[in-house]
């Protein structure tokens, strides 16, 4: 048996379906170059039959990304099969990957079909695909709960019509490992032709053993393993890929299997993810969380000091996380600049490069000193896949004990200027309406929030605003060492990408910026004034 694991990224698919993950075209198309560069071997880009935007998301990255193989999901009837065929076709190599429920609840209660029935619909399908597609997977959805000798009829059934790939689900998170390991080997013994084809697991981790059994899955035979960056996924998610890729690479001495991913991209893949869909990871999440490389005991911290390998099993470079502490500040020139964004993993086409280098020139006049964090979160800022069709201008807040916060904004689109003035419950609230009212759109807001992107009082500080509109969310990001500042930055990136999809609105696909904002954690004065006059960007230009 081969000791190659295949990669199966499903952040665009099982991930994306999730509540509060949704990501729109133009970032799922960079979030599937992202994931190339990191080197995964498959990428599930979507499930064309559920919407034309969601057909058209898939074609585009099957148009558009080179090296893995790009698949579409399919339920088991031919409509579906035919609109997943068709969205991947364009790819380098397609895959069409098919499912259908085996469990004797989902038969019974959401299909309302009888086994026999399930098993000659996962043939047709199958066969039906094979004839539209290079590359047939097959699931049985659920089938941790199903029964084995009916998983071993349909999925004999599934190689028979021709199916290259039969993934194993464990749907519900309900397996653990000894289980799931035995259940994928005896699949494997059991079921002719299983041997000849590749086996995959799938496993969600209800339980918080999706890592765990996957591992198991493995061990077992299993030669594809099928989850999601930052393990995001319906309810408790899909299995993390960057906790099975590292836990192979670094216990290879017990595991003894390798993967085509390289390490040095999971970091990047994270931090692109967390800025689309406006939500962080936990600081203390394997690999990637911002405490799975920092040591605060005492003793810890001096076996660290003595040699690092007495507490780490891993190393920070080895999953792209920047190590050196370089400080820059307003000397610092375009290299040291240049050679943080390098070591983040961060790729810069010129302009962009030549915005975030003034923007980092902007900061450095208010600010002595700026950590890498800082710099990486406003360079994060440069990733605006949408055309800045409103910018800031001036604004002003005054707020206080005892009087109502009241907020002029003026905005700016081209030659076009709106300056508005509005009270609020809060200063922030006060912006947002006097922006809505500037810019003619008026968005529910969903979520709000600020953190600073590294410790101290003058700390650069990260917004995220999440706006509704139209059923369709719509994450703005933006970081200024002004809380307020960058809250109203991040407040019209949302707004701007809810304009860039309007019909008429320029939709552009622009490689490469997003927005991040600031949460100065320093003392708080309870009367507040806050008045800038903001340079205006340079015109923005196509990276890639
Ligand atoms: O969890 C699941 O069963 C799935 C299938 C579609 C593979 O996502
Ligand atoms: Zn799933």
């Amino acid at each position: 048996m081969a000791d190659r694991v295949f990669i199966f990224d499903t952040t665009l698919r099982d991930g994306e379906q999730s509540p509060g993950f949704s990501m729109w075209p133009e970032e799922k198309l960079e979030m599937a170059r992202q994931l190339a560069r990191l080197g995964v071997d498959v990428i599930e880009a979507g499930f064309p039959i559920s919407s034309p935007g969601e057909f058209e998301g898939v074609r585009r990255i099957a148009a558009g990304v080179r090296g893995p193989i790009i698949c579409g999901l399919a339920r088991a009837n031919p409509k579906d099969v035919e609109a997943a065929a068709e969205a991947v076709r364009p790819a380098e190599r397609a895959r069409v990957h098919t499912f259908i429920a085996t469990s004797p609840i989902h038969m019974a209660r959401k299909l309302r079909m009888s086994p026999d029935e399930v098993l000659q619909t996962a043939q047709q399908a199958v066969a039906y695909a094979r004839r539209l597609a290079p590359e047939v997977e097959f699931s049985a959805e659920d089938a941790t709960r199903s029964d084995i000798d009916f998983l071993c009829r349909v999925f004999e059934a599934a190689i028979q019509a021709g199916a290259t790939i039969i993934n194993i689900p464990d749907t519900v998170g309900y397996a653990v490992p000894e289980e799931f390991g035995a259940l994928v080997r005896s699949l494997l013994e059991r079921v002719p032709g299983m041997d000849r084809i590749t086996v995959s697991v799938h496993c969600h981790n209800d339980l918080g053993l999706a890592t765990a059994n996957t591992l198991a899955g493995v061990r077992a035979g299993a030669r594809q393993v099928e989850g999601t960056v930052n393990g995001i996924g319906e309810r408790a998610g899909n299995v993390a890929l960057e906790e099975v890729i590292m836990a192979l690479g670094t216990r290879r001495d017990s595991i003894g299997l390798t993967t085509g991913v390289d390490t040095t991209q999971i970091y990047p893949t994270s931090r692109l993810l967390c800025a689309f869909t406006g939500i962080d990871v936990q600081p203390n999440k394997a690999i990637v969380g911002a405490n799975a490389f920092a040591h605060e005991a005492g003793i810890h911290q001096h076996g660290v000091l003595v040699d690092r390998r007495t507490y780490e099993i891993m190393t920070p470079a080895s999953i792209g996380l920047p190590t050196n502490r370089l400080v820059l500040g307003k000397h610092s020139g375009r290299h040291a600049f240049e050679k943080v964004l390098q070591d983040a993993g961060i790729r810069l086409g010129a302009d962009e490069l030549e915005r975030a280098f003034a923007r980092f020139k902007e900061v450095c006049d208010r600010k002595k000193t700026v950590l890498q964090e800082e710099v990486i979160a406003l360079v994060e800022e440069q990733f605006a896949l949408f055309p800045r069709t409103w910018e800031l201008g001036r604004f002003s807040v005054t707020t206080g004990t005892g009087r109502r916060p009241i907020a002029t904004v003026r905005v700016t689109k081209g030659e076009t200027e709106e300056e508005r003035t509005a009270s609020g419950d809060g200063p922030v609230n006060a912006l947002f309406d006097a922006i809505a009212s500037g810019v003619g759109v008026r968005p529910e807001l969903v979520d709000y929030s600020v953190r600073a992107a590294a410790g101290g009082a003058d700390a650069v500080g990260e917004a995220v605003v999440k706006l509704r509109w139209e059923g369709d969310l719509s994450v703005g990001r933006a970081s200024s060492t002004d809380v307020l500042e960058a809250s109203a930055r991040a407040y019209l990136s949302a707004v701007n990408k809810i304009l860039a999809r309007q019909p008429g609105g320029q939709s552009a696909v622009i490689a490469g910026e997003e927005e991040v904002a600031t949460a100065p954690a320093g003392p708080r004065d309870d009367s507040v004034t806050s008045s800038r006059s903001l340079p205006r960007a340079a015109p923005r230009g196509s990276s890639q």
